[in-house]
């Protein structure tokens, strides 16, 4: 009923709404000294796996940017499918497996840990369950703290997973000596008040993911492009808009575009770019989103509010949402949630059953 979705129309609305204050509640309930053990292990680990499904997934390889960039270590990221067919045989007693699933029931991931065990590995468990399987199978596990959600399309715990991975990322750097305390304190806040922003900004940018709709309903399915650390969200976008709007959507990487995506480009085509937070690799995006609104494609950019070379490009193929700016580690978690509020605009224009897709369940358990 309305009432049990707290007034709005489907769950997934009512839980992207929520996503800013579940991100405030991840802050306020992870605590230092677990953030620190998971920090420790990260560090100790001879090699590092992630390992997840899906949206999870998606978080996980967002991670791996923040490991790259704040500790040094680049972890293998894996489905958790393919985990135990073609990785699990390097595993040893030095390696940590860092297992994501909000649901903490996922088959996959489940059959991966006792997999990973049995070799002597160290599991860190990431879930939205405190008495899942998953948090039971962990030597050590952070919540997510995200509260429930019940949509089958994942949207506020991919932020509090990106928003959980980045502290451990961010605490391993402290503790590696990278970062000092007081840029930690500062980035911890940082967070916070990209929180702030996104809450303030969300009925605006709700509001134009409608207008971009218009553009989108008609096509026949199409493309994200996005590359770097905002690549894994041209991923996620993708399977938002199957997920909630049946629509069929491809992610691919920006620098990719060109080398064979570009030919399906035209007339009664979707094709959304998330500017990426390299300049150079904005720089790179902009002619290319040009480009597509030239051969006849309906395209959605996603930026920053204030980006003036979005706001260049005059095209009526063009329609553009915009998000708080937000510095580079946290730049994916502000573009989650327009992109999920397209997906969604875009599930209600179609008339899609949101909340509850056809085949899909929350857990995926076997
Ligand atoms: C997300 O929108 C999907 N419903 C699905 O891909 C999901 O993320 C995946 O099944 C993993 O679920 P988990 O996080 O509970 O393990």
């Amino acid at each position: 009923s309305l009432v049990e979705k707290g007034g709005f129309q489907h769950h997934m609305l009512r839980e992207v709404y929520e996503a800013p204050y579940a991100l405030l509640r991840t802050l306020s309930s992870v605590q230092e000294k677990y953030l620190q053990l998971a920090a420790r292990l990260v560090l100790g680990a001879e090699d590092v796996y992630i390992i997840a499904n899906g949206t999870s997934l998606h978080a996980g390889m967002v991670a791996s940017y923040y490991l790259s960039e704040l500790v040094g270590i680049s972890p293998v990221v894996t489905s958790a499918a393919e985990f135990p067919l073609y990785y699990v045989e390097n595993v040893s007693p030095g390696s940590l497996v860092v297992a994501i699933s909000q649901s903490g029931e996922t088959g996959d991931v489940l059959s991966s840990l006792y997999e990973a065990k049995l070799r002597g590995a160290t599991i860190l468990g990431v879930t939205n369950y405190i008495g899942s399987r998953l948090a039971r199978l962990s030597n050590v596990y952070l919540p997510i703290a995200a509260g429930p959600e019940l949509a089958v399309p994942a949207t506020k715990t991919f932020t509090s997973t990106l928003l959980l991975l980045y502290l451990v990322a961010l605490r391993a750097s402290r503790e590696a000596g990278k970062t000092d305390a007081s840029t930690y304190a500062q980035k911890v806040s940082s967070a916070r008040e990209a929180a702030l922003r996104l809450a303030e900004a969300l009925p605006r940018v709700d509001e134009e993911a409608k207008q971009a709709v218009k553009l989108v309903r008609g096509c026949r399915g199409g493309y994200v492009v996005s590359r770097g650390i905002t690549y894994p969200l041209a991923l996620e976008a993708a399977l938002k808009l199957k997920e909630a709007a049946y629509f069929h959507a491809e992610g691919v990487e920006a620098g990719e575009f060109k080398h064979g995506p570009f030919v399906l480009v035209e007339e009664g085509f979707f094709t959304g770019f998330i500017v990426p937070v390299e300049k150079l690799s904005a720089e790179a995006t902009y002619p290319l989103i040009q480009s597509a609104a030239e051969a006849g494609a309906s395209v959605v950019a996603v930026g920053f509010e204030g980006d003036g070379r979005l706001a260049e490009i005059k095209s009526e193929r063009l329609a553009v949402i915009s998000t708080p700016p937000a510095e580079r580690h946290l730049a994916p978690i502000a573009y989650a949630i327009p992109l999920q509020l397209l997906a969604y605009r875009l599930g209600v224009e179609l008339g899609r059953p949101i909340d509850a897709p056809r085949y899909l369940t929350k857990a995926v358990t076997r």
